[in-house]
């Protein structure tokens, strides 16, 4: 089956937020979920996605097959007001549908995405993992991440 990686479309956003979705509750799965997927969460993350890329602010390569977008990964830049020798690139989302894992997508989206920050300049590339997610530690670790920030959360209510 032909698969394309190619930049997001305006006719592809209703299927992304779909996979934001899908994302949301499995990345998070068994911890604590900041960011319930509701539909309202789903129409305000598309909402957000469509602005940010118009303003240049992120970038979404999808990848499609028999006209079905079976992966998608959202990436950009940090930007800060602090003065820093490294220039930060941030991958935001990464995903890829239950069926088409353990196939080499997932890491030809990282790639790919990788390979623009690089072209744009950035030095570093960061990424947030839920601590239950085995799965994508697995997968950044063995991609070339290192273990750097340790985000600790308390309950206060
Ligand atoms: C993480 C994810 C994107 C990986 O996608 P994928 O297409 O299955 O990944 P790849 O096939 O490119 O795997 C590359 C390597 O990662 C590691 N890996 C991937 N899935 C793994 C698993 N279930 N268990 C252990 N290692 C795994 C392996 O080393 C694998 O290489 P191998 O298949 O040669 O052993 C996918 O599992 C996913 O979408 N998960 C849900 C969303 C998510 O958690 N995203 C990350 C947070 S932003």
């Amino acid at each position: 089956m032909e698969l394309v990686i190619r930049p997001l479309r305006p006719e592809d956003l209703s299927e992304l937020a779909e996979l934001w979705r899908a994302l949301a509750l499995e990345g998070a799965s068994g911890g604590l979920v900041l960011y319930p997927p509701t539909d309202e969460n789903v129409a305000r993350w598309r909402k957000w996605v469509a602005s940010a890329v118009e303003r240049g602010e992120v970038q979404v390569l999808v990848a499609e097959a028999s006209g079905r977008i079976v992966g998608y990964v959202l990436f950009g830049e940090r930007k800060s007001p602090l003065l820093s020798p490294y220039r930060r690139g941030v991958i935001y989302d990464l995903y890829v549908r239950p069926s088409w894992r353990r196939r080499g997508l997932g890491a030809r989206l990282l790639k790919e995405a990788l390979s623009s920050l690089r072209a744009m300049g950035m030095d570093l590339a960061t990424v947030s993992v839920a601590i239950t997610n085995r799965v994508a530690l697995e997968f950044y670790r063995r991609l070339g991440f290192e273990d750097f920030v340790l985000t600790l959360v308390k309950r206060l209510r």
